[in-house]
């Protein structure tokens, strides 16, 4: 298990998993360091047990669900939801008091399941509001998870400065360069950290075009990237002609409305979570398939590669310690690292002092 020295924010909400990945078999992750094996009770409520069992640590996920409870493989010892042991087979069949697994608290909402790892008592009202995932067609919204090796902080600097579409990005989502001689707009927020860039270009971007009602003709374009901690991004991109506002609400603009969040899985692994939900084109499910091989096709290809030969190059996943040139779009991703980094260490400092 990680400990105090791992350099993760514990008493935070991390998605787990998709809400479609937890179905009839338990299924085992690493977050943070941490083996867990995740279940759904009959009812449907979701479950996540530390996936080791207390007797001889074999892993529950190599067992059987059998009721609300999870069997264990090896020797049989039942555990309930709560982590409590609920069936010893062996002898006179007594519970021993230490029969105990860890469990985790889960909140289940806008199609993921949520985990808290900390010491604290969970606070539902921590995680930000992304209801607009929430309302509109089934058919309009997509989800998409990946597991890619490097350290997840490469990937929050990564979506948190987009002027890199302008050069590593393809032909789909060029904005023929208009990102990079834009000082991205900065907003801080009850702790969120969002940097907007507002430009026109001709023809519009290639993912809106066919939508707007010229295609082809120049549109104002309008992208939003809002961090929240520990690692969620929620992205709004859309484009208008004629004047019209940008917004995810507005009719008159071709928008969608994306987030993106990743979890550690160790210091050089991350599980990369991805949901976008669109304005326009609604009924299409087949566009959603679309849609979501365009994000694997874009990440792995080109963002991907990149971070991995950054992440070679670095030696450290410590990026300020290496004196980094940094240019007028680093604002916000070097913010927002500053701002984890300080909240780890409050975490760790609290910690320290009630333990002493
Ligand atoms: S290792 Fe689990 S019951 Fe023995
Ligand atoms: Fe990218």
């Amino acid at each position: 298990m990680s400990d105090q020295n791992t350099p993760y924010l514990k008493n935070t909400w991390y998605v787990a998993a998709l809400s479609t990945e937890l179905d009839k078999d338990l299924l085992s992750r690493v977050l943070l360091d941490t083996k867990i094996v995740f279940y759904r009770k009959e009812d449907g409520t979701p479950v996540a047990l530390l996936d080791r069992c207390p007797h001889r640590f074999a892993p529950l996920s190599m067992g059987k669900q059998c009721g609300n409870d999870v069997v264990c493989p090896y020797h049989g010892l039942a555990f309930n939801s709560e982590g409590n042991c609920t069936s010893n087979p062996h002898g006179n069949k007594r519970i021993p008091t230490k029969a105990k697994v860890p469990s985790f608290p889960l909140m289940e909402k806008h199609g993921f399941i949520w985990i808290w790892m900390g010491d604290e008592v969970a606070d539902e009202n921590q995680l930000p509001d992304y209801t607009t995932l929430d309302t509109g067609h089934d058919n309009a919204i997509a989800y998409t998870y990946m597991k890619w090796p490097c350290h997840y902080e490469l990937i929050i600097d990564n979506v948190m400065d987009l002027s890199h579409v302008d050069h590593l990005h393809g032909e789909i989502i060029t904005t023929r360069g208009q990102l990079s001689p834009q000082i991205p707009k900065l907003e801080e927020n009850a702790g969120q950290l969002a940097a907007s860039w507002e430009w026109k270009q001709t023809p519009p971007m290639l993912i809106f075009n066919d939508f707007l009602p010229e295609p082809g003709k120049e549109a104002s374009h309008r992208v939003t990237v809002t961090w929240a901690k520990p690692a969620n991004i929620q992205l709004s991109i859309g484009c208008s002609q004629g004047n019209q506002p940008i917004t995810f609400e507005s009719e008159e603009s071709v928008s969608q409305y994306d987030l993106h969040v990743c979890t550690p899985e160790s210091e050089n692994s991350t599980h990369y979570f991805f949901v976008t939900r669109r304005n326009h084109h609604v009924e299409d499910a087949e566009y959603n398939q679309i849609k979501i091989q365009n994000m694997h096709a874009a990440f792995e290809l080109e963002d991907g590669p990149i971070l991995n030969a950054v992440e070679e190059a670095m030696e450290t996943p410590d990026f300020l310690s290496l004196d980094p040139v940094l240019i007028s779009s680093d604002a916000a991703p070097v913010r927002v690292r500053r701002t984890l980094k300080a909240l780890i260490e409050e975490e760790h400092k609290t910690k320290l002092t009630l333990a002493s």
